[in-house]
């Protein structure tokens, strides 16, 4: 596929297929006023005659002749005064759903001078490109791999965006949109693929294949014995009932200043979560495949950053472990010495996330960490209490805990705050060790991140519950690619000029 940026005038730019914005209520764009000139005046009787509404999302497409484009297709982008950020995408993907099966094989996409309401994060030029970007990306990715029959090759190969000039700013930002959709559907890759090939031993070969690839990515794998000699004992106790031998892997990237702090993104790579001997039920045990999506996000935002070498310093690290119930495995009632020293009793072995996370928690302080960023598919209790729409945000500090939820609202990739407060803690009071790895039903993914917190207390520290976002159950069971926009924005707001 080949996207790129044009600032000809409309007219000019040949394509199978042109794409234009009108709304239900409001004015027209500047690109839709000049496509309609083009075609002496067709938009304006299509509008008339009611073949096109503007109602939002809606798409009608009308064959052309003679002219620079084979045929016209019309968005509808809603009522000026309703347009959100989001009711904006969601005409992007309407348009991009529509070109993706159709008869184009090249498109002229003209949506970037929509009139979108909003600070300028969401409404620029800059930001609707880099959404246009990405959601081509995202809409046109699919997972085949393991199909025989392959479905048709896709007609369309090529796209162009309209940009009102050709300065580096619009360049940038679609290309860094262009860039998170591809790093999303790596996150989406790594998820999909079947957990008879996804395990903790494949994973660390991506992040080899991340510094074959990418000269500015380095990677270091830890294996179960250099993790036995450093004391790393709760992910061992969790990859101790699985054949599949557990890896900490690290991707290091240095694109700041040699005294700039890194931030660090570490993800939970439970490649299948079985529950342990706390066996879980059967149905739908098949989507615990998506339990690596922590891991899987770090490996999509490491190759975002690869590909656009930001200036910031950027660590990630990966707790990668199968967690199955052979003779091998921890039993509910085992204690362990996690490598901060602190003793755990595992009082449910499903409660695995947990334990791979803690151990990592504690060795990233080794890089004096900027901030930590942890993303994990914890707690079904985060489904329950945030569905499928909201990432579950945990963190010791609120400057950065507001950044992330500011990161998440620029990019449609939304997270919602749950408290930690000490009164909390106190669920997880064992008898017999330190703390116990589960705290009751009540609250469940705050007492996770209550867990968590007791190994993030010496740096800046937030915690993503995305068990409800990483990927969607149903006829549409897929990853999703979150949360890689909202990590993508949040350390692109710290990257240096
Ligand atoms: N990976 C699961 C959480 C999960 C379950 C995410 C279903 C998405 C869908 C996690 O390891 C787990 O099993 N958590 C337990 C914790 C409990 C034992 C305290 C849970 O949520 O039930
Ligand atoms: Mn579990
Ligand atoms: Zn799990």
């Amino acid at each position: 596929m080949n996207f790129s940026l044009s600032s000809k005038a409309i007219a000019t730019i040949k394509a199978d297929c042109l794409v234009v914005g009108v709304p239900e209520k409001g004015d027209w764009p500047e690109s839709t006023t000049h496509a309609d000139e083009a075609l002496d005046g067709l938009i304006k009787r299509l509008q008339s005659a009611g073949d096109i509404t503007g109602k939002s999302g809606s798409t009608g497409v009308f064959p052309l002749e003679g002219r620079s484009w084979s045929r016209l297709m019309v968005v509808g982008t809603g009522k000026d005064t309703d347009r959100s950020y989001a009711a904006f995408r969601k005409a992007v993907i309407a348009a991009v759903t529509a070109l993706k099966d159709g008869p184009s094989k090249s498109a002229l996409i003209a949506l970037a001078d929509t009139p979108v309401n909003g600070e300028d994060a969401v409404s620029s030029e800059e930001a609707l490109l880099n959404l246009i970007g990405r959601t081509l990306e995202e809409q046109l990715y699919t997972f085949t791999q393991f199909k025989s029959d392959k479905p048709a090759s896709r007609k369309l190969n090529k796209v162009i965006a309209l940009a009102s000039g050709n300065g580096k700013a619009l360049k940038d930002a679609f290309n860094l949109g262009l860039a998170t959709g591809r790093g999303m559907n790596f996150t989406r890759d790594l998820g999909n693929t079947p957990p008879n090939i996804c395990h903790p031993i494949w994973l660390a070969e991506q992040a080899k294949q991340m510094a074959k690839d990418y000269d500015c990515i380095k990677t270091e794998v830890l294996d179960e014995k250099q993790m036995e000699k450093m004391g790393m004992n709760t992910i061992l106790a969790v990859g101790k009932g699985s054949t599949q031998p557990p890896r900490l892997i690290v991707m290091e990237y240095r694109g700041g200043k040699a005294k700039d702090k890194p931030y660090v993104l570490v993800g939970k790579g439970i490649t299948f979560d079985t529950g342990g001997i706390s066996l879980k039920p059967g149905e739908a045990m098949d989507e615990m495949k998506y339990d690596m999506g922590g891991s899987a996000s770090v490996f999509g935002t490491m190759k975002v950053i690869a590909e656009t070498k930001p200036k910031i310093n950027v660590v990630a690290v990966v707790a990668a472990a199968e967690n199955m119930p052979d003779g091998g495995a921890s039993r509910p009632g085992d204690i362990v010495t996690t490598l901060s020293g602190q003793t755990v009793e595992i009082l449910n072995t499903d409660a695995e996330g947990r334990l791979v996370l803690c151990d990592a928690l504690t060795y990233v302080k080794k890089f004096d960490p900027e901030a930590v960023i942890d993303m994990a598919t914890l707690t079904g209790a985060c489904i329950i209490a945030l569905g499928n729409h909201a990432t579950g945000m945990l963190a010791n500090n609120d400057d950065l805990a507001n950044e992330l939820l500011a990161a998440g609202e620029r990019t449609g990739d939304r997270a919602w705050r749950l408290p930690l407060w000490d009164e909390y803690q106190s669920q997880l009071d064992s008898n017999f060790a330190d703390m116990a790895n589960i705290g009751g039903r009540p609250a469940g993914t705050i007492t996770a991140a209550c867990f968590l917190s007791r190994f993030a207390k010496d740096y800046r520290w937030a915690h993503l519950d995305i068990a409800g976002t990483a990927w969607l159950s149903g006829k549409a069971k897929g990853a999703t690619g979150r949360p890689v926009p909202l990590l993508v924005d949040y350390l692109m707001s710290h990257a240096g000029k």
